[in-house]
């Protein structure tokens, strides 16, 4: 039960039982999963996880952004177990189901640009994306990508090739799909050309236009640019207001898809229900998945309905349109229209100004930065240098999960703040203690 004392750590972490379920874990499962820190999970409810040993958090990583509702939402339980007892699973690439068609008539309104669209359901953020990309292929005939560096978009073979974001990630997977080609994102903290921005012209936009489209990929041969509205696992980076308009206009004038991303910053997260829409730009593709089914597994790529025309068989799965996982998604976006995606923008402005004043006070904070609940956070060396600094970052996330708060890190040296989006504030000041209480000690011990 959640209660006033909470988080609360009760054992050395990982407590005995955890220790035993780790030691087992170890032996059995793949040691490809990232990890970061020695949690294991009984249950979970609301902005609240409870380990093994009976420890307590506050949820800030909402299982990589997925628990939007929080952790078993009520309203969601109920819709899932009720979908389970009717039908668990109905081979959507064979047979119709209501809520398949129900949802994604939904998507096509909540999503930016005209409502008449279709939508691919499979499970995850990687088939979405695959999806994408097949798509754009069979519609343009053309082979070649534009991609982002820093950027993520999953890590089977067709959607890797996009991904730029860590080494780890595309280490010995080659050779991955041929003609992508990654350009670097508006990332103004740190200008890949080494300008500043109101004076740079958004220098990167005219790169693609100007020398990418000209020299490297001819834009006769390009299909589509993938780009995150914000990017998520590459830093929480997010680009000015003229990026993605600007970057749209390259992609109409050489008929070239935009095809944005929004696995992570979707869903209500920003405090629009597509982080696409802070920019006022429509895209010809958008891919969710993570939170569209508050934990339910489920992704979709989403299109105009004169762009989704491929014949049957050329795209098709056996788990997309699972049944549970589209009432869950209904569900979720009821939620989220009815105060959860408020919710994000009101909580996002609370906490905003929180870490501003905490970047004013420590040298080792070189950037706060997001939208909603979407937020990053830079750690360097010292604001001067800009040196990135991976150890404080990471000794972040290590200390607040000793304190009770569970949180991400994101980019080389950064940690990210991606709650579910039901948090209020007091759970929020709860949350900021503890992470100002590790940021206070790191940078405390860096001056002695
Ligand atoms: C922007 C983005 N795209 C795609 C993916 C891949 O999603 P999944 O891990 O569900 O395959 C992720 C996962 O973090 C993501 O952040």
């Amino acid at each position: 039960m959640v209660n006033k004392k909470m988080p609360h750590i009760g054992t050395k972490l990982p407590g005995p039982k955890s220790k035993k379920l780790i030691n087992k874990d170890e032996k059995f499962v793949s040691q490809s999963y990232t990890r970061a820190y020695p949690a294991v999970i009984d249950h979970a409810k609301g902005a609240y996880i409870f380990d093994s040993d009976g420890n307590s958090y506050i949820d800030f990583h909402a299982g990589i952004g997925v628990c939007a509702t929080g952790n078993c939402h009520p309203e969601v339980v109920a819709v899932v177990k009720k979908q389970a007892e009717k039908a668990i699973h109905i081979a959507s690439a064979d047979f119709y189901h209501p809520l398949v068609g129900k949802l994604a008539e939904k998507l096509g309104e909540i999503t930016p640009g005209a409502k008449e669209k279709r939508v691919f359901f499979g499970n995850s953020g990687t088939e979405a994306v695959e999806c994408a990309l097949k798509l754009a292929r069979y519609n343009k005939r053309k082979p070649r990508m534009i991609a982002f560096i820093g950027g993520f978009h999953g890590r089977t073979m067709g959607s890797l090739s996009l991904t730029c974001s860590k080494i780890n990630q595309r280490k010995y997977f080659a050779p991955m799909l041929p003609e992508v080609t990654h350009v670097p994102y508006a990332y103004c903290y740190r200008c890949p050309f080494n300008l500043e921005y109101g004076s740079c012209d958004i220098a990167c936009v005219k790169f693609i236009d100007e020398v990418i489209l000209q020299k490297v990929a001819p834009a006769e041969d390009v299909a589509a640019i993938f780009v995150e509205a914000i990017q998520g696992e590459g830093g929480y980076i997010v680009p000015p207001v003229e990026f993605h308009p600007r970057l749209k206009k390259v992609a109409e004038k050489y008929g070239i898809y935009y095809v944005v991303d929004e696995v992570q910053s979707g869903m209500g997260r920003t405090g629009k229900m597509f982080a696409i829409e802070h920019w006022g730009v429509v895209p010809d593709i958008i891919t969710v998945a993570k939170a569209l089914a508050s934990g339910m597994p489920i992704g979709a790529c989403i299109a105009p309905k004169k762009l989704m025309t491929w014949v049957p068989g050329a795209h098709s799965t056996t788990f997309g349109g699972n049944p549970i996982a589209c009432a869950a998604a209904l569900k979720t976006i009821e939620l989220l229209e009815n105060g959860l995606m408020k919710n994000a923008e009101k909580m996002g402005k609370y906490i905003m100004p929180r870490l501003k004043k905490m970047w004013e006070d420590f040298d080792i904070i070189g950037d706060v930065r997001g939208k909603g609940l979407m937020i990053g956070i830079e750690f360097v060396k010292d604001k001067k240098s800009k040196k990135p600094a991976s150890d404080y970052s990471n000794e972040v996330e290590q200390q607040c999960f000793r304190n009770g708060l569970m949180l991400l890190t994101c980019g080389p040296n950064g940690v990210r703040f991606i709650p579910p989006l039901i948090i209020d504030e007091e759970i929020a000041d709860k949350a900021l203690k503890i992470f100002e209480k590790v940021v206070k000690n790191i940078a405390g011990r860096k001056k002695r």
